[in-house]
């Protein structure tokens, strides 16, 4: 037997209201990379929108309430007593439709390997040099951003992350590499944006994870300021989006 003891976490409150408090238990370091751990109570009339979990798969094991999970036509009840299996890559949506909270545990398996991928595709991306096919489009002025902190901006139908700390401004696609939501609504601080629903960090600069359960990094975008304000080179293609 193996037991593995987390050192818990803050309590994480979703941007959207009446949304779900995310609590990791026990972190995919903290289990030798076997797993992540997490506590999700969903209040009253609650929803964690549609998302999915990338290359994790999820165990659900509820504890108190009763949740609805919608997977594209098909919706399951659960409650104490029953768990849920989600796969890799599924899509769900969890409601609570009840008069009380609801507390589930969620499982989650660690991402597969694909970050070499990632990696050469974020390489040669230099800050303030936009590549062969890729444009400068306006983003606007630089004081509309406080410090370490981000917004999300459609800026030529792509979904953008702006974001500002220690006075540097960086652009990244805005969708977590985890699971589909968007990292403006995280906290920035030290040049890193956290996830909100997980907790899983990418910096700024590189799009690169530093911080659990993401493994994938996420697309940045070169910036550079003129006098008319903020320009980000974006692709002459979109990247798809949160919740495509
Ligand atoms: S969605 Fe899981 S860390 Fe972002």
């Amino acid at each position: 037997m193996r037991v593995v003891r987390g050192d818990g976490g803050s309590p994480r409150q979703a941007p959207q209201s009446p949304g779900p408090t995310v609590e990791t238990l026990i972190d995919e370091a903290a289990s030798g990379g076997q797993l992540t751990v997490t506590q999700v109570v969903v209040p009253a009339g609650g929803d964690m929108r549609e998302h999915d979990h990338g290359e994790s798969q999820a165990l659900l094991v509820p504890l108190a309430g009763e949740l609805v999970i919608t997977s594209g036509s098909h919706h399951e009840i659960i409650s104490l007593g029953t768990v849920a299996l989600l796969e890799r890559g599924e899509r769900v949506r969890l409601t609570n439709q009840t008069s009380e909270p609801c507390t589930v545990v969620m499982v989650f398996t660690p991402g597969d390997a694909r970050t070499g991928t990632i990696l050469e595709r974020n390489s040669g991306q230099t800050a303030g040099k936009a590549s062969a096919g890729m444009r400068w489009v306006p983003a606007g002025p630089v004081d509309q951003l406080d410090d370490d902190a981000a917004v999300h901006m459609d800026l030529a139908g792509h979904p953008v992350c702006v974001a500002r700390s220690d006075g540097m401004v960086y652009a990244m696609l805005d969708e977590c590499s985890h699971g589909q939501v968007e990292l403006s609504e995280g906290d920035v601080a030290d040049g890193h944006v956290e996830c909100w629903l997980h907790g899983s960090r990418f910096a700024l600069a590189t799009g690169l994870p530093t911080g659990p359960p993401a493994t994938q990094a996420v697309p940045v975008y070169p910036v550079r300021i003129t006098a008319a304000g903020i320009e980000v080179a974006l692709p002459a293609t979109p990247e798809g989006g949160p919740y495509a």
